[in-house]
């Protein structure tokens, strides 16, 4: 449905006419980072500040327009998608990094900056930002914080939450919360930026936020390992845990298939696999610290133990930085695994001693349904978060594409409840999700949910119906 003209005029005399995009300029847009269809929507209005964030809402809420808002294009869960009757709030124009506090070590930046931005202007003051994911050169900072993004280095410094000192948020109808805290304590009342982290963009507009930064960390070491048995995995898991006295900075498991998938040589976009292949388990682990020597050769002591337990039997340590990016690579590129059609895609939760057999039932399962599917395993082993990737062959009549994403859906699902697991661990529940909700959150806690849905945005406006519905 094309915008309404008053609110269309009213929107460009707010933000000028080169940022309200409407046709054309709409549909020349990709979907999503990694979908190139065209983006349909009835706008995409591209605020400078805070200020026309807040007229820009305030207009729509007034109109009883839809939002969407959008940074990086990189979620999971779909929190992106629009259809004609949505307006699109773009923060693409708010990317400045406004202040950095090397003494008090916060960073003060707009929601639209790109986190390798965030990064690297970190590292220009010998400090470091405590997040970082595979998606670092594209996902925007007000997407990580309303995702509340995990990503490779929860183990060190958790989740986003634990990032953020201090939000600016504009509400549906205009208003502008500003909680710009800089201070590590303050207890001061209620901590009102926890209600928007990881509330995927439903009660308000993330604008603007204070981070805290780490000290910088100068040795870097890596390892890809490979292990004949899961315990072989936990085990150097703990191992390296112990040895490295709160240096252990990534310890990430690759199930076999995911690891043949992303070396396989006859893919343009792989990388070789630095070993051969013959085990059923691979390990990234990685420490970050300060003394280059000394930690080096702590690290190559706690590898060496794990080959002499027989934990790891096979592997590599990085000798340069390139050989540490092509470790990461095999890790990292899951554009590979994105080429399947069909593909679910899923981000779980579930104690770490549950996975062998847990990735072991859904893979027979899987595979005893549509024989020829495989299941591709992998994730970040030290925070109980495993990926899985099931690509099936299409599904056949009288079967429908529908009825079997219900049903991979169960069968990943399902055991999660009685091991207490999650059905998302870091992407959150957007669109894709939601059906599933009840099966992580009791009742209870969707209706508490919802209530707050209703007093941030009456009007359900707002990334209307992601997390969840009102009825
Ligand atoms: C990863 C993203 C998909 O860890 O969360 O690869
Ligand atoms: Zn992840």
């Amino acid at each position: 449905m094309p915008l309404n003209p008053d609110l269309k005029n009213q929107l460009i005399q707010s933000v000028g006419v080169s940022h309200v995009l409407l046709y054309e300029d709409v549909s020349s847009r990709a979907k999503h980072y990694w979908n190139s269809d065209s983006r349909e929507a009835a706008a995409i209005v591209r605020p400078a500040n805070t200020q026309k964030v807040s007229e820009v809402l305030a207009l729509c809420h007034r109109w009883r327009q839809r939002v969407v808002t959008h940074g990086g294009l990189t979620g999971l869960v779909d929190g992106d998608r629009t259809d004609d009757n949505d307006l699109v709030l773009s923060l693409e124009r708010m990317n400045v990094i406004e202040s950095i506090d090397s003494v008090g070590k916060t960073i003060t930046v707009q929601a639209g900056c790109v986190l390798e931005t965030v990064q690297q202007a970190a590292a220009e003051q010998h400090l470091s930002f405590g997040l970082d994911l595979g998606a670092r050169g594209s996902c925007t900072i007000g997407g990580n914080i309303s995702t509340n993004a995990g990503g490779l280095s929860v183990l060190r410094y958790g989740m986003t939450r634990e990032q953020v000192l201090g939000l600016e948020v504009v509400l549906m109808d205009g208003r502008v919360v500003s909680s710009m805290n800089t201070l590590m304590k303050n207890n001061a009342g209620h901590d009102l930026k926890h209600l928007f982290i990881g509330s995927e963009g439903t009660l308000g507009v993330i604008t603007r936020a204070v981070l805290r930064l780490r000290p910088p960390t100068y040795s870097v070491n890596t390892a890809f390992l490979a292990c004949p048995s899961f315990q072989g995995v936990t085990e150097s898991l703990k191992h390296l845990e112990l040895t490295s006295a709160g240096q252990l900075h990534a310890f990430e498991v690759l199930w076999k298939s995911f690891v043949q998938l992303n070396t396989d040589p006859s893919h343009p976009a792989t990388t070789a696999a630095p070993i051969e292949l013959s085990e059923p388990y691979y390990i990234i682990a990685e420490t970050r610290g300060v003394h280059i020597k000394q930690d080096a050769d702590s690290f190559a002591r706690s590898i060496e133990y794990c080959f002499e337990q027989g934990w790891a039997i096979d592997g590599v340590v990085a000798q340069s930085q390139q050989e540490q990016q092509k470790i990461w690579a095999i890790r990292e590129n899951i554009e590979v695994m994105l080429e399947h059609d069909p593909l679910y895609i899923f981000d779980i939760s579930l104690p770490i001693a549950s996975m062998e057999s847990y990735i072991q039932t859904l893979n027979d399962s899987v595979q005893g349904l549509w024989p020829g599917s495989t299941v591709f395993s992998y994730g970040h082993l030290a925070d109980g978060n495993l990926h899985v990737g099931v690509a099936t062959p299409a599904a056949e009549p009288p079967s429908t594409a529908e009825d079997q994403y219900e049903r991979v859906n169960r069968l990943v699902f399902e055991p999660l409840q009685t091991l207490g697991g999650s059905i998302s661990a870091e992407h959150g529940i957007g669109l894709t999700k939601k059906a599933w909700l009840s099966y992580s959150r009791n009742d209870e806690e969707i209706r508490l949910m919802q209530s707050l849905k209703m007093l941030f945005d009456e009007h359900n406006l707002l990334n209307t119906d992601r997390i969840v519905s009102l009825c």
